[in-house]
């Protein structure tokens, strides 16, 4: 986060004395990135965070990966995927490698008795269905649909969801990032504001709103995800005893509806609707948009050959203009090394339409992504030969339901 946000109290000058009404003092404690080199918050809690009453074997919580070495472009039924559990047992991993994972999660079950800390990932969460809030000891954060809810790594957190989600479990995509989520240095001026040409600025950006310090005595259970495994700490206090902080590192939400597109005469390139990005992978946002104006402009994208990077689609709502038999809720996922491009008769069919209400979240990873098994179970296994014209009727993009043999 490039700017500097306040909120609760704070002593005038940091690392000075700083008392509670009992004449006792706050406690001090800097949370930063990059040993004191990168971003950083300084919050003052009631009571000492580090203390721990007891401290559980940990438990395994990792990504296990089914598919490896594959070469073929992939959809994924990403809206098939069961619901149930809460924000870490309901997490069903679908692909990632190194860098980042990706995984959905459909809860249904609250977070009621445990609090969440990623200490190995930055999560950048999009909330595909669902509303609620994001609880932190640096305040409250509300999210809707459409939102991107980014946690920094090691922020302890709870995720509440609004109305009864075992009836209708809300649908969240989780981007695990194993290094720090930013938005583009392109959008950033070199003191780290926003520029009139990026597609979003600061007003766009929702810090917490409400901060409310729990003076409680536990214990409290945080579980702490790091080197694949959940760590089950018990600590006295209520971690959300914080009377006040400042600084540029914060939880918050920013919707994907606010990211105003980059059109133009003709097709403008995937990184126009660059959002975020990450050590080795970049998030963008395609959202609704008018389509390109020169009077011989072809809407649909070109057949491209991403020759180092795989592009992963997650499709969130509307009709994808270039590609035909996605539903709602998918992935797509086109490797590097084979092109890729609409299927046949997209690139006709697009010619003449004004625009498109189509949302989506893509993932592009600079080193290869493995599967997991949970992603080969609901794979519609015939994609990689979606693009033969027998299997598209009358040129209008259609697929036909009755499809030749594979070759
Ligand atoms: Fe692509």
């Amino acid at each position: 986060m490039p700017y500097y946000v306040r909120m609760g109290d704070v002593p005038k000058k940091r690392h000075t004395q700083f008392r509670r009404p009992d004449g006792e003092l706050y406690t001090e404690e800097v949370i930063g990135a990059e040993g004191f080199s990168g971003i950083q918050s300084i919050a003052y809690h009631i009571h000492q965070p580090t203390i721990v009453d007891r401290i559980e074997e940990p438990v395994e919580y990792d990504i296990e990966f089914a598919d490896e070495d594959f070469l073929q472009h992939r959809h994924i039924k990403g809206f098939d995927v069961e619901a149930g559990g809460d924000w870490l047992t309901g997490r069903t991993y679908m692909m990632g490698n190194s860098d980042v994972n990706l995984a959905l999660v459909r809860p249904t079950e609250q977070m009621d008795d445990y609090f969440f800390r990623n200490a190995s990932c930055d999560e950048l969460v999009y909330v595909h269905e669902g509303e609620g809030r994001l609880e932190s000891p640096l305040g409250t954060v509300e999210f809707t649909d459409g939102d991107y809810v980014h946690v920094p790594r090691t922020i302890a957190h709870r995720w509440v969801f609004d109305g009864d989600i075992e009836e209708n479990p809300p649908r969240l995509l989780v981007i695990e990032s194993n290094s720090e989520v930013r938005f583009p240095k392109k959008y950033r001026n070199k003191r780290g504001q926003l520029l009139e040409h990026s597609p979003f600025c600061e007003r766009d950006i929702r810090p917490p709103a409400e901060l409310t310090a729990y003076d409680e005595e536990g214990p409290f259970e945080i579980r702490i995800k790091k080197h694949g495994k959940l760590h089950r700490y018990f600590v006295r206090y209520h971690p959300f005893d914080v009377v006040g902080w400042d600084g540029c590192m914060y939880p918050y939400a920013t919707s994907i509806h606010d990211f105003e597109p980059i059109t133009g005469r003709i097709h403008q390139p995937p990184p126009v609707h660059q959002h975020f990005e990450a050590h080795n992978f970049v998030v963008c946002s395609f959202v609704p948009r008018l389509f390109d104006y020169h009077p011989k402009s072809i809407p649909a994208p070109y057949n491209h050959s991403n020759i180092d990077s795989d592009e992963v689609l997650f499709y969130a709502e509307g009709d994808f203009m270039s590609r035909r038999g996605i539903s709602r809720g998918s992935f797509s996922l086109h490797p590097g090394g084979i092109p890729h491009g609409p299927h046949p008769g997209s690139t006709e069919a697009s010619i003449g339409k004004e625009g498109t209400e189509e949302l989506a979240v893509m993932v592009d990873t600079f080193r290869p992504l493995k599967l997991t098994k949970a992603a080969l179970d609901v794979e519609d296994a015939d994609y990689a030969y979606s693009w033969q014209p027998e299997r598209h009727a009358g040129g209008d993009g259609q697929v036909q339901t009755e499809q030749p043999a594979k070759p």
